[in-house]
């Protein structure tokens, strides 16, 4: 089995390299526009393989799509990062340009991939990709509520001095400052957060949570890549291991909470097959409310880019 990603900075690599050693695919290969990226990167990670025992091969090449020919599931990482003072939708052009150019790459050599979009603004891009690939959008989805959820639950690990392992939550919306956490939805290990933390503290964490991109690129004058590359590679094992996880991730709405013809992050389950299922909770009015809201604010951007392409400016 081949899994191939593209774009080898900070979230590709990363991501790759976990796929590499969690042996999730006997091949990995890595793709970059700039010459001798993914080469010299991919063969950095191999030299870890002795090491580390594993024995996937990691191979990268310089924009070569031969190379990704019958891939089971492509990552999409290419497109720039965001620097301070930008927000992911500055991004828009430049990134919906290379992530249009790279899926028309993807799908002609492996049309019955998987997809999962990880460049920002991610419910965007993953809509960019959906619209190229001309494939069922099951197939076609993004990563973000698994690095936002992530970042919730390490923060939440720490206020209350408990293991990250043990918080369950869900967080939907958009990936962006619109985001929903959902504290009805969030237990340490079964129980009811509500009845652990007081309301103050867990709207801080709620709202560091919806700054953590920013957050971090304020820190380091680059995005993360850490926990970005590890949430895709969880979706990549969901994918190839069949695991039937229940994860939020960006995907096509088709009426489900009231709202269709739009990517947006909502809780699905995650397997061979793709999107298998659009988990639909019951939501409160004041949680109906935001989501709503965000994705109002998805669906800006994603006209912006639908005007873009009509005027064919990118
Ligand atoms: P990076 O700059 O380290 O890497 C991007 C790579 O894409 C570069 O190596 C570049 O040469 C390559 N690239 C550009 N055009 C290409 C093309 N046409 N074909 C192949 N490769 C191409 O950036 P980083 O930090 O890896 O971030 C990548 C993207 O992921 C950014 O758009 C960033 O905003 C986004 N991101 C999304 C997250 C999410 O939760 N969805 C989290 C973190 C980052
Ligand atoms: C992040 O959330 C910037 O989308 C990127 O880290």
């Amino acid at each position: 089995m081949k899994i191939t990603v593209i774009g080898a900075g900070n979230v590709g690599a990363t991501c790759a390299n976990v796929i590499a050693e969690k042996e999730l695919a006997n091949e990995v290969v890595l793709i970059d526009i700039k010459e001798g990226l993914s080469e010299g990167k991919s063969l950095d990670m191999w030299q870890t393989a002795p090491i580390n025992l594993y024995d996937s091969r990691i191979v990268g090449y310089t924009n070569d799509y031969s190379k990704t020919a019958n891939s089971e599931v492509v990552v999409i990482t290419s497109g720039l990062p965001r620097k301070p003072g930008m927000s992911r939708d500055d991004l828009i052009a430049t990134n919906a340009g290379i992530v249009k150019s790279v899926t028309e790459n993807v799908i002609a050599h492996s049309p019955d991939a998987k997809i999962i979009v990880v460049s920002n603004p991610l419910d965007v891009m993953t809509y960019v990709a959906f619209l190229t690939a001309k494939v069922d959008p099951r197939r076609v989805f993004g990563m973000a509520g698994i690095l936002d959820t992530a970042r919730y639950r390490a923060f939440l690990a720490e206020a209350l001095n408990v293991s990250p392992k043990d918080i369950q939550a869900v967080l939907m919306g958009g990936h962006g400052d619109t985001m929903v956490p959902l504290p009805r939805y969030t237990t340490v290990s079964g129980i009811p957060v509500t009845e652990l933390i007081d309301e103050e503290r867990l709207n801080a964490i709620i709202d560091r949570t919806k700054k953590g991109g920013g957050e971090l690129v304020n820190l380091m004058g680059t995005s993360a890549w850490y926990a970005p590359g590890a949430a895709a590679a969880q979706m990549v094992e969901a994918i190839v291991r069949d695991q039937k996880r229940i994860f939020p991730c960006c995907a096509m709405l088709n009426g489900e909470y009231g709202l269709k013809d739009i990517y947006l992050g909502v809780p699905v389950k995650l397997g061979k097959n793709g999107i298998e299922e659009i988990i639909e909770l019951k939501l409160n009015a004041e949680e109906s409310k935001l989501l709503h809201e965000s994705a109002k604010a998805v669906k800006e951007v994603m006209d912006v880019y639908d005007m873009m392409a009509k005027s064919a400016t990118v």
